[in-house]
């Protein structure tokens, strides 16, 4: 019989891109799909004890296992900024937007453009804690580029890309990602318990 596994979303993008690699084995629930409807706490410090502060979360109050994933963008020139705070960068009310304008902003006159993508996935099945991490490097622009993707996609540029991550494709992005790295390094573990 397949396994219940609460992903602490409600994205359907991550959602559908999860449920068809893991197959059959597990059935994959949404927050939604256990009638989670509350704010979830996100306190936590590091992108690492956000992931788990999610998934233990869920994991205590509605029982269930479960793996929840935080991402950040960290850039080198600006101590780490917006790290954490990717979300909310501008401020809790604001939006994709204004968080890239404050950044693009911040940046103006930086001659180092070196910054990263980070998301780390907790698991956390009985009473056992994994944590899967993916990363990857890039260049913030001088201003946007592109018109795909979402959050900072059309400020971020990987290494060794002619493209910024809002002129891909989603599976050119997924192939390269920080997330999708993350993704297959949690898939790559469940298939190997299966
Ligand atoms: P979350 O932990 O996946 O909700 O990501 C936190 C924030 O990081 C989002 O609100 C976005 O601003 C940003 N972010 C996460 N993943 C990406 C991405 O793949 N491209 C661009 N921005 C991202």
């Amino acid at each position: 019989m397949a396994k219940d596994l609460v992903f602490a979303t409600n994205n359907k993008h991550k959602l559908q891109e999860v449920r068809s690699i893991v197959g059959e084995d597990y059935n994959i629930l949404s927050l939604d799909d256990i009638g989670c409807h509350e704010d979830i706490p996100e306190t936590g410090r590091t992108l690492q004890e956000k992931a788990i502060q999610k998934a233990r979360f869920i994991k205590d109050r509605y029982g269930y296992d479960c793996f929840a994933d935080d991402t950040g963008l960290i850039v080198e020139a600006l101590g780490g900024e917006p790290g954490v705070y990717s979300a909310r960068y501008a401020g809790p009310e604001c939006d994709a937007e204004a968080n890239m304008y404050k950044l693009l902003w911040k940046m103006h006159e930086e001659k180092d453009r070196s910054a990263r993508f980070t998301t780390v996935i907790a698991l956390i099945e009985g009473d056992t804690l994994h944590t899967f991490e993916g990363t990857i490097e890039g260049d913030i622009l001088e201003e946007k580029t592109g018109r795909g993707g979402f959050g900072y996609d059309p400020i971020f540029r990987p290494y060794n890309s002619s493209f910024s991550f809002a002129e891909m494709s989603a599976e050119q992005k997924n192939a390269i990602s920080h997330r999708g790295k993350a993704m297959a390094a949690l898939i790559a573990y469940l298939q190997r318990k299966q």
